[in-house]
Parts: C-alpha cells; structure tokens; sequence
C-alpha cells in the first residue's frame, strides 16, 4: 500500500529567482536552508511521488477555463514556460499515471470532483521550490493545480477537506509508494493591485501560530483576514491542503521570514505525518 511519508510547505514568488543574486546575504542564506532542508527531509523521507498542491499562474489555465482543482494524471509534465526560468534543470517532469488517476477516482467516488489533465506546464509555482531544494532525484511529481487566483477561489474548508481526501486516497491506492506533499504559495504577498509589494508579517506569524491550533479557529482567522491581506496571501489554501492530508495537527516551522526584495513574507513547514 501507499504511504503518506511527508507533508512540507514552501513559499515561492517569480522574484526568488530574479532578484536571488541581489538578495542581502543573511537572507539569501536563511531562504537556501529553508528550502534544502525540505529537500533533504523529501529525501530522506525516500519519496517515489511528490504531490505538489500550487496554483496555476495563467500557465494553463485563463478566463475561458478556471478549474478549481485539477489533477495532472499525465505520463509527464512540461517543465515552467515563463523565460525567467530557463535555467531549471528539467524541461519535462515525469508524473505517475496510475496513482494519479486513481487519486482522480477516489476523489470522485467522496463527490469531490476534479478537472483532470494529461499535460500540464509546471510554472514557477511548482518549479521554483522544486529547484531551491537542490534534489538530486526528482520523485515522480503529480501536480494538484488548487485555484487560489482567481475567485471564486474554493473555500478554506475545502480545500481541508481536500486534504483529508488526499491522504485518504493515498493510503488506498494499492502499490507500495512513498508520497510526500509539497504545497507551495503564500504566505502574504499583493501582486497588481493597489497595495503591490505589501508584506503582512502580523498575518503570517498569526496564521503560522493557528496551524498549531483547531482548524475552526484558523479557519475563522484566514476568513476574517485574507481579504485585507494581500491578494497573495490567498494561496496559502495549498497549506491547508497539505494541514489537512497530515491530519490537522501542527506542523513544525522551519523557516519564517519576510523579504521585501522578493516581496513575500517566505515561510518552510514540515508536518508531522500519522505513522
Ligand atoms: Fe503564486
């Protein structure tokens, strides 16, 4: 049977790429330890398939067509078509058919339904954590394309619930695997609109301590608070995802930092995952 070995999470933002080599030194520091010691923990977890949970940046997806969630079922994945990302290493990402459709059944047959692709383009949402942890082999990687762009965005308590389905469909699926989940996005960040650049340190320190607390009570906070927080900030739906296939409990924080230059508030967390 599947195991469910690992639960991380990891900010990304187009500018930890293009601003990397003008980053002041201290944080340019604090940000590669994050993201390798999930590389190391992702490793050491001896994972086959990584789920990644990220948004889709109009790499995809567009007005015509806004899934809620999708699940990349395909043979592989296109590697990140934005130019700024040529320099990472893998222009094709092999996925996992068989698991990947069978996370889609599962989800189908508890009434949560998915858009399904064969071919995605993994952008930067997915790629840039993937290149920071300096793997040296890549899992194979099923994308979870989770909108957290555009609204009407799924709820907060879906996308816990997604979560909970998600681990739920791995313990089923019937090969001997090891699946970790990589959510990726937040924590607060304003792209194009009025407040650009905005950090909310106060919300993600908050937001950071509410994992440790009842789901309901940081449910309510991130209702309460996303609106004011930068449009961002919305993606941290992708940690929930992960919150809730780790069961809900409290995860360990790696890494907190706000980085103006990169203009994210940067966060690292590990679950803990059941036994
Ligand atoms: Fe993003």
């Amino acid at each position: 049977m599947a195991s469910l070995v690992g639960a991380f999470a990891a900010s990304h933002g187009p500018l930890l790429i293009r601003e990397w080599e003008a980053l002041p030194a201290d944080q340019k520091q604090r940000l590669k330890s994050g993201f390798e010691e999930l590389g190391r923990r992702i490793a050491a977890a001896r994972s086959d398939v990584l789920v990644v949970v990220s948004p889709d940046h109009w790499s995809n997806f567009f007005l015509d067509n806004v899934p809620a969630v999708c699940i990349g079922v395909g043979e592989s994945n296109d590697g990140p078509p934005e130019p700024w990302m040529k320099g990472f290493p893998h222009r094709e990402l092999p996925g996992h058919p068989a698991f990947a459709l069978h996370l889609v059944r599962e989800a189908m047959t508890e009434g949560f339904e998915p858009s399904v692709s064969h071919r995605l383009k993994l952008d930067h949402g997915v790629c840039i954590p993937l290149w920071r942890m300096g793997l040296e082999r890549l899992p194979r990687i099923v994308p979870m394309i989770v909108n957290s762009i555009e609204p009407p965005l799924p709820t907060l308590t879906r996308c816990l619930a997604w979560g909970k389905q998600l681990a739920r469909a791995i313990a089923s699926f019937p090969e001997n695997l090891n699946v970790s989940i990589l959510a990726t996005g937040g924590l607060s960040h304003s792209i194009g609109e009025p407040t650009m650049g905005a950090i909310y340190e106060d919300f993600d320190r908050e937001t950071l301590r509410l994992f440790g607390r009842a789901e309901s009570e940081l449910v309510d906070y991130l209702e309460r608070k996303l609106p004011s927080s930068g449009n961002g900030s919305e993606e941290v739906r992708n940690w929930l995802v992960a919150h809730g296939a780790a069961g809900g409990r409290g995860f360990e924080l790696v890494d907190y930092l706000p980085v103006p230059k990169v203009i994210v508030g940067c966060g690292f967390a590990a679950w803990r995952v059941p036994a």
